[in-house]
């Protein structure tokens, strides 16, 4: 892209963070008459060219929701084929650390993964950690499982009593600044289980666009609309 245009929607210290659901694909899939899965192939490519971009224009955090806690509940070839995708992408992913230029995190309860997944994970997070852009990628993440882990954490150091900066900082996101923007493609106007303490205080930006056609107008859109919003976290 060019130079003047990543100029246009340099972001500054009030947006560091921004978290995408990506939804979507599914339909974008379906209204081409292929199956659903072609739509999460697609979708994962959306996803690196977004958050390549993201970097570029100067967030410091990305987040996105790759697969929630509930998303096993999906047709076990759809779950297959997200999983194969995911796979690639950890295949992949230390090869294209220069190209997309993010360190990543990922999110989630990782203890259903096979403990060679597991280390890939670990590997592609120690080799990537030098990029200034964090980016954190949810699988079988659930805002509430985050939250019961976050406190049985709490409960196993033996506190018997815990405060709200002790739950933030058992959290999976605890490197991780409260996401500014909550951004949800797709359509549909709800969380569905995703960041839900982190949320507290975030503005959101809900669009039509299907995850797979995402792009730059509708980050700059959404950039745009979170910097008219005036955040009074509950002041005047
Ligand atoms: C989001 O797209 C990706 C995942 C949940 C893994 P969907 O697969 O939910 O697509 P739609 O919402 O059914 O179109
Ligand atoms: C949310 O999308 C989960 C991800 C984007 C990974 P879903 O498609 O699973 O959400 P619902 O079922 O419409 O609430
Ligand atoms: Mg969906």
């Amino acid at each position: 892209m060019e130079e003047a245009q990543k100029q246009e929607i340099c972001v500054d210290e009030r947006l560091q963070h921004i978290a995408f659901i990506m939804d979507g694909n599914g339909r974008w899939a379906k209204k081409r008459g292929m199956p659903r899965e072609y739509g999460h192939a697609v979708g994962a490519k959306t996803f690196e060219r977004v958050t390549r971009f993201c970097g570029d224009i100067g967030i410091s955090t990305v987040t996105v929701y790759a697969f929630s806690t509930e998303n096993w509940r999906r047709p076990q070839h759809e779950v297959r084929a997200i999983m194969k995708i995911f796979g690639e992408y950890l295949n992949t992913a230390r090869k294209k650390a220069d190209e997309n230029r993010v360190h990543v995190v990922f999110i989630g309860d990782m203890s259903i993964f096979p403990e060679n997944i597991r280390e890939q994970m670990r590997t592609v997070d120690v080799e990537t950690a030098q990029y200034p852009t964090t980016l954190n990628i949810a699988v079988n993440y659930g805002g509430r499982d985050e939250i019961v882990h976050a406190v049985n954490a709490l409960l196993d150091e033996g506190k018997t009593h815990v405060t709200e900066e002790e739950i933030s900082s058992r959290l999976y996101t605890a490197h991780s600044p409260m996401p500014d923007l909550i951004v949800r493609t797709g359509g549909e106007l709800r969380l569905s289980n995703f960041l839900l303490w982190q949320s507290a205080y975030a503005e959101f930006y809900f669009c039509d666009t299907l995850w797979p056609d995402m792009g730059e107008a509708e980050i700059r859109a959404a950039v745009e609309s979170f910097y008219q919003r005036k955040r009074r976290f509950g002041g005047v």
